[in-house]
């Protein structure tokens, strides 16, 4: 979709449909006033006479759609409610834009044209309203061949201030990068093989500018991450770890280096700890989080933050297959810790172990991990909060301001040194299930066994990276979440290094 601003009066803007929002009432103020009273003005009054029959309400994403109205070129208007003034921020900007779109769409509607209302017209407006365009502009329909929905091919946006640009600009890399995460969360595992996922990264990467290594199953035996190898065991399918560099233009001696790793099993069948047939063919987005790191590099190589991000993406399936192994296996991670394999459906702290280990290896500072990793943080927070882990209190606030900024709702877990004791071994140093209580924090502590002193947050993204239902502003499937969280940590980042 093209999006652009338009500075040219309302009423001559050509376009298929004018879409603005309207607040609920407040004592003195009605819902048609500042921005769209004007609209209100051209068109007769139509759409006062609409609110003050009961019709348009201002409830968050209520949708009035108004065809031909007198006054205008446009052959439609669509309110879009926003809820209370005083609950609206960028969240609910970008969510109604991205509803409007799905709307407009469903309805064939090719040129959209919104207009800003008189309190968000500057760049953070814009930005959330790009990305929410182009967020509900996607649909995870690639393989359909008699697609119901077309997307909209051009929205300008009036009523915007000039300095509004760089959040278009901004708006618009967010939003192509979340959506190509959704994308690659929503491929089936046939067509997304780690082989095939490594070679979409290196081709993202060589589009983008950012360095890439893709690791064979070769190199990783020789650099001995025994504990991703462990999984892989079970498959036909090789390994691969995806190794993406972002370098800014002036890099500090001794500065920050942020390491970003992504959990990417293709498909998780449990292995030998087989998961039930039911739902099962949803394992195949148990790659979104080495999906996110890939989104949010590929925003990053072209916001270009001061300081250097490293992504780590160790990539396999988890297969029960003949050499697979098997519940009570001891392997040796990359950093020389031994593992006993209580279940080898535990498999994604198993990868994510090495990806660590070897991100801090390549000099990360400051590390974050994206997996969906465990069921228990669906039972504790739905499809509603990432659970967020972290083993540094100034580290996990500050990816919890870049995740508030971004609008991605994320909550802090406990992380106490008590949940440790859970994943003892009376045969090695750890195990790989930590028993019946505390499943999320039990699996963050495991990732934390091979942190040591780097701080590091953990995101489980296990309720969050996939929508079982259409909503009205996405589409089923992928969510692209964390994407944007990430792009926020690394542009807001002091590249200093940290003082002694
Ligand atoms: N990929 C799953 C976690 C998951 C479950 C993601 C449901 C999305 C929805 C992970 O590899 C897994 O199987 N975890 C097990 C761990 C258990 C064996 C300790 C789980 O949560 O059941
Ligand atoms: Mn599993
Ligand atoms: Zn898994």
């Amino acid at each position: 979709m093209q999006i652009q601003l338009d500075s040219r009066p309302l009423a001559q803007v050509e376009t298929d449909a004018l879409v603005s929002y309207v607040f609920e009432p407040e004592k003195d103020l009605q819902a048609i006033e500042g921005a769209v009273a004007q609209l209100d003005q051209a068109v007769g009054g139509a759409l006062a006479r609409l609110a003050a029959s009961g019709e348009v309400t201002g409830k968050m994403l209520e949708m009035t759609l108004v065809h031909f109205a007198p006054g205008i070129a446009a052959p439609r208007i669509l309110l879009v409610g926003a809820g209370k003034r005083e609950k609206f921020g960028t969240p609910e900007l970008r969510k109604l834009a991205a509803a409007a779109v799905r709307h407009l769409k469903a309805r064939s509607v090719k040129r959209i044209a919104f207009l800003a209302r008189e309190s968000d017209r500057g760049p953070a407006a814009a930005q959330a309203v790009t990305e929410g365009l182009m967020l509900g502009n996607f649909d995870g329909d690639k393989y359909r061949t008699d697609k119901k929905d077309r997307p909209v091919e051009s929205a300008a946006l009036v009523g915007f201030e000039a300095a509004a640009q760089p959040g278009v600009d901004r708006g618009r890399i967010i939003g192509e990068s979340q959506n190509f995460t959704r994308e690659l969360g929503n491929e089936p595992s046939n067509l997304l093989t780690p082989t095939l996922l490594a070679e979409r990264a290196a081709a993202m990467a060589r589009g983008a500018g950012l360095e890439v290594d893709v690791l064979d199953e070769k190199r990783i035996a020789q650099l001995n991450m025994g504990a991703l190898l462990s999984v892989a065991r079970g498959s036909a399918e090789p390994p691969r770890v995806i190794v993406l560099t972002y370098t800014p233009e002036k890099v500090t001696p001794g500065a920050p280096v942020l390491g970003l790793v992504g959990k990417a099993i293709t498909f998780d069948t449990g292995g030998i700890s087989i998961k039930p047939a039911n739902d099962m063919e949803k394992m195949k987005f148990d790659m979104a989080g080495g999906a996110a790191v890939l989104g949010a590099m590929r925003a990053l190589a072209r916001l270009k933050p001061s300081i250097k991000v490293i992504a780590v993406i160790p990539s396999t399936e988890n297969m029960p297959g003949g050499r697979a192994q098997k519940p009570g296996d001891v392997q040796i991670a990359m950093s020389g810790k031994s593992i006993e394999v209580i279940n080898t459906d535990a498999e994604g702290r198993l990868v994510l172990s090495d990806g660590i280990n070897y991100a801090k290896q390549l000099g990360a500072t400051h590390l974050v991990d994206a997996a969906t990793l465990t069921g228990a943080i669906v039972v504790a927070l739905g499809n509603v909060n990432t659970g967020v882990f972290g083993s540094d209190a100034a580290f996990t606030e500050r990816v919890l301001a870049s995740a508030r900024r971004a609008g991605e709702k994320m909550w802090h877990m406990p992380l106490d040194d008590d949940y440790r004791e859970q994943i003892k071994s009376t045969i090695a140093d750890i195990q790989n299930v930590g028993g019946r209580g505390a499943g999320a924090s039990t699996a963050a502590w495991f990732l934390r066994e091979f942190t040591g002193d780097t701080p590091w947050v953990h995101l489980d993204i296990a309720g969050t990276a996939w929508l079982d239902d259409a909503k009205p502003w996405a589409g089923k499937g992928g969510t692209g979440v964390a994407v944007r969280t990430l792009v926020d940590l690394a542009m807001t980042f002091d590249p200093r290094p940290a003082a002694k």
